[in-house]
Order: structure tokens, then C-alpha cells, then sequence
């Protein structure tokens, strides 16, 4: 429900009609075509103008913007800036090490990004071919997303603490061409071995023709056929290289999300109305003015790093930081010392970090200087009123604004967010409160009716299109249009549910479908009981997400075993342990494992999930209802074991 407190700015401002903002919001809202028309050629430079603004059918999932007009993201995101501003820094690299960060100006961006490029295509890496990038956050990794930008290559970002199998099975849906990695990364003092994770995943992927290998250590990792030192073959390149022309449809990037059922899916965005997006939610959303430094600590794998680290940020001609860290590495006073030392002005991260950092003394953020920040933000999950708080008041020493920003991999950019650009706007706490301009959300009721009125909740959707968003899923476009557009014909359905407060601003009350959220990183439970399943002993399993207080959620997996005694039972859970994280990645393995007999199903076999996450969360006294269950004794079974588990785990602290 919403929040009471009502936080006032720092220095309310008066609404002032006829302001930038105010006319954005006008237009956009009354005539949307036109105002993406306008923002489409003030901001983005276009090789070839565009002649149709939007083709859109949402109830096809038919996506198309800015049709006709061609461009390069590369040439928009550098070749402008250097044009003005060469020496302007483009990349602030906070690497792991505390105060060792490397400045990229916006010159030696490009001519990274060009020697790279010219890399890339003298190894055959051409335009439409996929290309993985499996790296830690660094300039190297960045140059690589604009390189393949630049040639019109389509880069898929695969997170570098996903396993080699589940890198393999991204490769192998995006039949990429080339991976491009580092032979380590380096997190919280400790290194960890990327080469080694790529050549295992390679070894079942023969689209691969070549891996390229940067060095972010000095290690030395054996080289096979397939390998390419990167910094060596880029030295022998020109630092030109021409941007390809692509047509505004063309695909820029793919990311891999979870869906509720099935494999990950290969989210697509394309060039033109995704970087437009990215650039002005970033502008907006965060009130971001030339010459600030924006913070945006996400890793470059979540769309999150694409938006706000890469493209969003370097579109604006910001100065954008990358992260190579963690919030407790050296200790809790990183992300502090870090806005001290590089002089951040918009810092913008994970709940799931606050609620770490605010179990720590004040005095670790007290101690820096952060008259720098001017905005906050939060992404990725619900953030919780404490968590709010601690941020706005503690660190921003209640000064900044704070904004809760909702989106997706998706929708490519934020949709919903207080918006301190606006004069006079009010924030309240824990709340995304209002669409972006564009972006007009739904609320539908379980018979796919709109709710009207406020002081509502339901099912939220999207009901206009705007140029952010995913366009397909690649090689599958039936499942984009079933899984985005099916359930609410004629509206994007966002898998969240919301509320409506009576002042008419949005608050996200989570999933509606079986994803769920550990330390902000979206998964789907399904994904984690086909690991499981894949256990010679183990006939069926269910999982489901229960809250925590540090990660938001995380995953608690019920497990049938076949007969085995019990002393080989915490043998087949530590097996099961090491399968979720060879199969999907470490942060994946269920906190909690509970042996039982039998799973509750409906009579048409049916697993009911509701019911064990119930169950699982300790509240088997409001079960709802359970007439439709098969067999209801299983149900009784199930509670008994999992109180017996309890008092077992309650003993162990
Ligand atoms: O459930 C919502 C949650 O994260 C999901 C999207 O995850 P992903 O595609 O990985 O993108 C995360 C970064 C944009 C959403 O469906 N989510 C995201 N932001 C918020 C949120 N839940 C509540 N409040 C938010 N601000």
C-alpha cells in the first residue's frame, strides 16, 4: 500500500508552465507520435531520416519505430562527442582496487572501440553476426558493445558469474560467431577464472569460430585453436573505422532474461528507438545535466549496465563510471569513498546492496564527502521502506531526491518513476509513482478488464507502445507475442502486479508469475527444477520464492527423493547444490532444501506452488483454498516437514 510520509525536495521548486519538462509531458501526452517524432531529431544523429514514425500492432507484437531512417548507435553514443568534446571523460573505471580508477576520454573511446571493430571484422565478424561478450565491467568490455555496434554486429551480454552450461546454451541459441572475454576478472579481492568458463562452454557451441581473450591480469591462461590475444590484434589495427549505416529495425543487442516457464529467452532490442529511449529516460528520470558523473553500479550483463552504464549515459555525452567492485570490498564504505573520490553526482543501484550496507554503522557513509550526489536511485526489485529511508536520509542526508525506477529487460529503458526534472514534484517513499512520458499503464482486473478509478490493484500492463521496447524473442516471435501480448490482447502485460494509490501514483507489489528475485538478478523457478530434475534420484521437485531480508527473495526448493536411506540424503542435497551451479550460477542454489514424500497437485496434476510458498514462508495457517488439491493429506505431510526443518535450522543458529 502507499506510503504516509510524504518527502518534500530539498528545495521544492514551483511548477513552471511552459518549462522543457512540462512541454515534454504536454506533448507527449497529447499527441505521442509527434513528440517521439521531435525528440527522434533533436537528439539522435541520423544518417538517413526516418519517414514513418511508428508500425505498431501490439496485438501481433508487431514493434516497429522510426521506420525508413538509418543510423549507427556507435557514431551517436562517441563520433558526436569527440566531434565537440574530445578530451571529455567518457569512462570512469573504478576497478576493484580502491583508488587505482582509469579515466577514458571520449577520443580514446573511440579509437578502442574502432581498433576492436577492425579486429573484429578481420576475423570475419560481420554484419547481422552475433557476437557473446562474457566479461567483467571494464572499458574493454564497453569498447566491445560499441564495436560490435559499429559494424552492426548484434553483441548478447552473457553475465560473467553465469556457468559455463548456461553460457553455452546462450551461445548456441544466438549461434554466435565470436566471444569475446578477459582471461580473469577481478571482485572483492578475488579473482575468477573467465577463460577457463568460456573454453568449457565453447567445447559445445561450433558456431564459435573465434574466442578473444583481454587481459585484465597477469595470468597467464593456456591458448587454444580458437583463441585470439585481443590487445595484441587490436594494436595492429587503424583507430578508424567507418560506422555501418543500419536501418532503425535493425537488432542492436540480445539479452537473456528468465520467463516463468522454459529456457531464457533472447530479449531483442534494436538500434534507434532503444538508444533514443536509453537517453531520454536517462536524462529525465534522473535530472542528469551536462558535465555530472553518473554512477550507476550495475554489472554491464543486466540490462540495467546496457541502459544506464552504457548506452543511455554515452548517447547524453556523460561521464559515466563503471564498477568493477563490490559494496563491502575493501568494507562497507565503498560505494561512499567511491562518490567522494570520483565526484558522483547521480548514484544509482541495487536495494538488495542498501539493505546490506544499512546493517553496518552510519559512520561508514558518514565519514565521506557526498555533497556531490544529486540524485539516487534504486533498481531491480521492490525496495522496502527501511531500505528507502536509510537511503534517502542516511546517504543523501535527505537532500536528494530518491527514485525508485520500475522497469524490465523488456522495456529497455525506465517506465515508471518519480521524476525529479519535474519543478515542483513530489516524491514518496518506496513508490515508482509515475509513468515516464510515452508510457501509459494499465490495471487489469483476473477477467482481463481495465480497472479504472484509484486506489486500485491488478495486473499491470502497457497499453500505448513506445520506442524502448523489445521488439521479439529471438528465433521464437510466437513466444513473445503469447507470453507479452496474449494474456491482455492489445496491451504489453508486464508479469507484475500493481497498485494504484488514490493520488494516482503506481506502486509495484511484485511478480504475478513464477520469476523470482534474488539480490535484484530476475530467475525463473522453473529454470532451477530442470537443474534439480536432471538428479538421477530426485523424480520431481517444486521451488518457490520466500522474502529475505538481505536478497528480497530467495529460492526454497522442495525435493521428492527416490528411496535412498537417510544418511546419503544431505549427500544427494549437496550434490543437488553443485548441479544448480554448474547448470544456471552459484547465486541460484535454493537457501533451503526440504525432503518430502509427495508434492500437492491438483487433480489434473498440477503442482500448487501457491500453496508450498505458503508453506515455505511459515504461514500454513492461511492456506487459502485447497478443494481443489487431489489428495489433501499431502498437504499436512508437507507442513510436518517442513516444521520439523525449522526447529532443525533454528537449533543449527
Ligand atoms: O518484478 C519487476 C522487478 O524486476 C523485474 C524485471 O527484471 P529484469 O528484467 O532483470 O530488469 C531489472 C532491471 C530493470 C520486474 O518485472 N523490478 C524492477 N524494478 C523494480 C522491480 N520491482 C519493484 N520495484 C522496482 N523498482
Amino acid at each position: 500500500r502507499a506510503a504516509r510520509c510524504r518527502v518534500v525536495l530539498a528545495r521544492p521548486r514551483a511548477p513552471v508552465p511552459g518549462s522543457k519538462w512540462q512541454e515534454l509531458r504536454e506533448l507527449s501526452e497529447r499527441a505521442p507520435e509527434r513528440f517521439w517524432d521531435s525528440v527522434a531529431k533533436e537528439r539522435l544523429l541520423w544518417n538517413k531520416p526516418f519517414e514513418q514514425v511508428a508500425d505498431c500492432d501490439m496485438r501481433q507484437g508487431k514493434i516497429r519505430w522510426f521506420l525508413g531512417g538509418q543510423l549507427n548507435v556507435s557514431a551517436n553514443c562517441l563520433d558526436v562527442h569527440v566531434a565537440r568534446a574530445p578530451e571529455r571523460v567518457a569512462l570512469l573505471w573504478e576497478r576493484d582496487e580502491p583508488g587505482s580508477e582509469v579515466k577514458v576520454t571520449y577520443r580514446e573511446l573511440l579509437e578502442t572501440t574502432c581498433r576492436l571493430a577492425n579486429t573484429l571484422k578481420r576475423h570475419g565478424v560481420r554484419k547481422g553476426d552475433r557476437v557473446a561478450i562474457y566479461m567483467p565491467v571494464s572499458p574493454i568490455a564497453v569498447a566491445a558493445m560499441l564495436a560490435c555496434a559499429r559494424i552492426g554486429a548484434v553483441h548478447t551480454v552473457v553475465f560473467a558469474g553465469f556457468s559455463a552450461e548456461a553460457l553455452a546454451g546462450r551461445i548456441e541459441d544466438a549461434q554466435c560467431k565470436a566471444v569475446i572475454t578477459c582471461n580473469q576478472g577481478v571482485r572483492g579481492g578475488r579473482t575468477i577464472n573467465l577463460k577457463t568458463t568460456v573454453d568449457t562452454a565453447v567445447k559445445s557451441c561450433p558456431s564459435v569460430r573465434n574466442v578473444f581473450v583481454a587481459h585484465r591480469t597477469e595470468c597467464k591462461v593456456p591458448m587454444g585453436p580458437l583463441d585470439i590475444f585481443l590487445e595484441e590484434e587490436m594494436a595492429k589495427e587503424s583507430t578508424s573505422c567507418p560506422p555501418e549505416p543500419m536501418e532503425s529495425e535493425d537488432m542492436l543487442f540480445m539479452l537473456y532474461t528468465s520467463g516463468s516457464t522454459g529456457k531464457p529467452k533472447g530479449i531483442v532490442h534494436t538500434q534507434a528507438g532503444y538508444l533514443l529511449y536509453a537517453a531520454l529516460t536517462h536524462q529525465y528520470v534522473f535530472d542528469y545535466h551536462p558535465g555530472d558523473v553518473f554512477g550507476c553500479v550495475a554489472d554491464i550483463g543486466w540490462v540495467t549496465g546496457h541502459s544506464y552504464v552504457v548506452y543511455g549515459p554515452l548517447c547524453n555525452g556523460a561521464t559515466t563510471v563503471l564498477f568493477e567492485s563490490t559494496p563491502v570490498y575493501p568494507n562497507p564504505g565503498r560505494y561512499w569513498e567511491t562518490v567522494q573520490r570520483l565526484g558522483i553526482n547521480q548514484f544509482y543501484g541495487a536495494p538488495t546492496a542498501i539493505r546490506l550496507l544499512l546493517k553496518y554503522d552510519e559512520n561508514w557513509v558518514k565519514k565521506y564527502d557526498r555533497s556531490s550526489l544529486k540524485t539516487l536511485g534504486s533498481v531491480g526489485e521492490p525496495i522496502n521502506r527501511e531500505a528507502w529511508e536509510w537511503f534517502y536520509h542516511v546517504v543523501g542526508d535527505g537532500k536528494c531526491p530518491l527514485v525508485d525506477t520500475w522497469w524490465q529487460t523488456e522495456t529497455g529503458g525506465v517506465c515508471i518513476a518519480p521524476q525529479p526534472a519535474e519543478d515542483g514534484a513530489e516524491i514518496l517513499p518506496a513508490m515508482a509513482m509515475r509513468p515516464f512520458f510515452g508510457i501509459q499503464p494499465t490495471l487489469m482486473d483476473e477477467k482481463g478488464k481495465e480497472i479504472r478509478g484509484n486506489d486500485v490493484s491488478g495486473a499491470l500492463c502497457i497499453s500505448q507502445t513506445w520506442p524502448g521496447m523489445a521488439r521479439t524473442i529471438y528465433g521464437d516471435h510466437q513466444r513473445f507475442v503469447d507470453a507479452y501480448f496474449k494474456p491482455y490482447p492489445g496491451h504489453y502485460f508486464t508479469g507484475d502486479g500493481a497498485y494504484r494509490s488514490k493520488e494516482g501514483y503506481y506502486q509495484i507489489t511484485g511478480r504475478m508469475d513464477d520469476v523470482i528475485n534474488i539480490s535484484g538478478h530476475r530467475l525463473g523457478t522453473a529454470e532451477i527444477e530442470d537443474a534439480l530434475d536432471e538428479h538421477p534420484d530426485v523424480p520431481e521437485t517444486a521451488v518457490v520464492g520466500i522474502p529475505h531480508d538481505v536478497k528480497g527473495e530467495v529460492p526454497f526448493a522442495f525435493v521428492v527423493l527416490k528411496e535412498v536411506g537417510s544418511s546419503s540424503q544431505s549427500q544427494v542435497i549437496e550434490e543437488l547444490k553443485s548441479l544448480v551451479a554448474a547448470k544456471i550460477a552459484k547465486y541460484a542454489v535454493p537457501d533451503h532444501f526440504l525432503v518430502v514424500k509427495r508434492l500437492p497437485k491438483t487433480r489434473s496434476g498440477k503442482i500448487m506452488r501457491r500453496i508450498l510458498r505458503k508453506v515455505a514462508m511459515g504461514q500454513s495457517s492461511d492456506l487459502g483454498d485447497i478443494s481443489t488439491l487431489d489428495d489433501p493429506s499431502v498437504v499436512t505431510e508437507v507442513i510436518q516437514a517442513c516444521d520439523h526443518y525449522r526447529s532443525l535450522e533454528s537449533k543449527k543458529n
